[in-house]
């Protein structure tokens, strides 16, 4: 590493700092901002979070057939069983007045005959996901978000800053480091408190769904400040990515299976209800493993998906994004199979957090993917996402207005000298490396895991580690030291658990014994460097 060394300077100020301008952060600092000045801090720019990017839509206990206590017993079941009751009936009891709310800021949900249209998808008892322009939902909600926090003069943005950590002093967060990711300058942003709401960590595996962004910044950085985190061997493998080797794995929305889409293998043959009763509506893992299954008995990287009989006009418009999207890379799907394979999409695991996101650092909270609070257990249900961003992202100020009073902005400010000057490094081999991870975590702790596997990447996350120690201050060499400490979490808890629950699968522990299975994996970084796994026997 070549050092050279930084001044830092304070940036603006604010009593709530929310990092991340996804559809839980948008939510959250509309909310805080009736409690005070709210900083958004977002790196690259607002408009590309990756809620922006989800299809299918947003699960909700509205048609006059459904009941809040169907949606709780499908999210609770989807989980297997390892979800968190408390946070389940929260997501689904003030999912409809969050939905609600949002209909009266402007969104407009797609209506059939002049009442909304509910899409089914896998492992619901109900129709009950509400979409936007057919397959542009995460569009619609955020460009509501966005226009309402606009609205909101106690609401200013900080774009084009990475976090690059959290300020702890004595155990207690209050604010954060970020750097400009043009100039590279350095400001601490003091505030009362910090919200995470940095999503996920898909870009770790060399398959995902999410966008370049997903790195995993948020868990990361409250690891390397001591916070919990939870349940970091759950990740979930959407079934269904486009499978073309000169094309990002884009996501093809369960909700083509929710309409009639059909799984087939290489040699054409439906295969599903070999595997589970509910065929292609089972619940995501299943129908990931499924797919994997069919790959490896019929010796081939993809299996499709088949939509043509849903005819022409139905597809185009109600798939009308993902009917161009893979127009551009020469499938017209209303006439040809969609190769498809399945591709990393979602962190059930994350900082842990109470339900009002309340992590154990204070001073931090989180909402969204980077949080967890257990609500999605060991296998998220379909569309619960963004309905989780925006009813635990308007839950967190609950926390922040409890721990807002009691510190003046003198005090606040005096902190910021208290941060070490530290000499900043590059990484030389940036790209190669966060190349080799994605493969390693894709190869080794990926939809399938077995202890060699896991232990093979340990010691590769282990190596890497240490290579990347010291302050960064490049988004791309901050993003790839996020990546491998993410990972490293993931593994050692994927080592952790010997059994196989949701979408942690271990060849070598193929099924969910033990009376111990409910216990939820933690693990918190010990000083000075090593990850430490703790097992806390907490039922569902
Ligand atoms: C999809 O449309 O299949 C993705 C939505 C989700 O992850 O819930």
């Amino acid at each position: 590493m070549n050092t050279v060394t930084t001044p830092y300077r304070r940036g603006p100020e604010a009593d709530f700092l929310v990092i991340g301008s996804g559809i839980a952060g948008l939510r959250a600092a509309i909310e805080l901002s009736r409690l005070g000045q709210v900083l958004i801090v977002t790196k690259g720019s607002r408009f590309q979070s990756n809620s922006m990017y989800a299809q299918g839509g947003v699960a909700v206990a509205l048609q006059a057939d459904d009941d809040v206590h169907l949606h709780f017993s499908d999210t609770i079941r989807a989980g297997h069983q390892l979800g968190r009751e408390d946070a389940a009936r929260i997501l689904v009891e003030e999912g409809p007045a969050r939905i609600q709310e949002l209909i009266a800021w402007g969104a407009k949900f797609d209506k059939i005959g002049g009442q909304f249209a509910f899409a089914t998808e896998g492992a619901h008892s109900r129709s009950r996901v509400l979409r936007a322009r057919g397959d542009a939902t995460g569009h619609e909600i955020i460009r509501v978000l966005l226009e309402r926090a606009r609205q909101q003069s106690n609401i200013r943005w900080f774009d084009r800053h990475f976090t690059r950590d959290l300020l702890v002093v004595d155990g207690r967060c209050y604010g954060a480091i970020v750097v400009n990711e043009i100039t590279r300058d350095v400001q601490t942003l003091p505030a009362t408190c910090v919200l995470l709401t940095t999503g996920g960590a898909g870009q770790m595996y060399a398959r995902t769904t999410n966008m370049d962004n997903a790195t995993g910044d948020g868990m990361a950085m409250a690891y390397r400040a001591g916070a919990v985190l939870e349940d970091m061997e759950f990740v979930q493998f959407h079934p269904t990515a486009l499978y073309l080797p000169s094309s990002p794995p884009c996501l093809l929305s369960e909700a083509m299976r929710g309409e009639g889409g059909i799984l087939r293998n290489r040699k054409g043959e439906v295969f599903l209800p070999r595997y589970h009763p509910a065929a292609e509506l089972a619940p995501r893992d299943i129908v990931a493993r499924a797919i994997w299954s069919e790959m490896v008995l019929t010796r081939s990287r993809h299996v499709y998906l088949d939509v043509t009989h849903l005819g022409k006009d139905f597809i185009t418009t109600r798939f009308p994004t993902i009917y161009q999207t893979c127009l551009r890379f020469d499938i017209d799907i209303t006439e040809e199979w969609i190769p498809v394979s399945p591709s990393a999409h979602y962190c059930m695991g994350g900082v842990k957090a109470g339900i009002d996101g309340e992590t154990t650092l204070p001073g931090l909270l989180v909402a969204g993917e980077v949080a967890c609070n257990g609500v999605h257990g060991a296998n998220r249900l379909a569309s619960n996402s963004l309905l989780e961003g925006l009813v635990f992202g308007c839950r967190v100020a609950r926390s922040a207005a409890a721990l807002s009073g009691g510190f003046s902005r003198t005090y606040l400010n005096s902190l910021v000298p208290r941060v070490v000057t530290e000499p900043v490094g590059t990484l030389e081999d940036s790209e190669k490396l966060r190349n080799s991870l994605r493969r390693l975590m894709w190869e080794n702790v990926g939809l399938v895991r077995t202890g060699d596997s896991l232990v093979q990447a340990l010691a590769w996350l282990v190596r890497w580690d240490r290579h990347i120690q010291g302050t960064l201050q490049m988004r791309s060499d901050l993003e790839v030291k996020n990546m491998i400490q993410v990972a490293r979490c993931v593994t050692e808890a994927a080592l952790w658990r010997e059994n196989s629950l949701g979408a942690h699968y271990r060849e070598d522990f193929p099924t969910c014994t033990g009376p111990a299975w409910k216990t939820h994996s933690q693990i918190r970084r010990a000083p000075p460097s090593e990850a430490t796994p703790l097992a806390s026997p907490q039922a569902g």
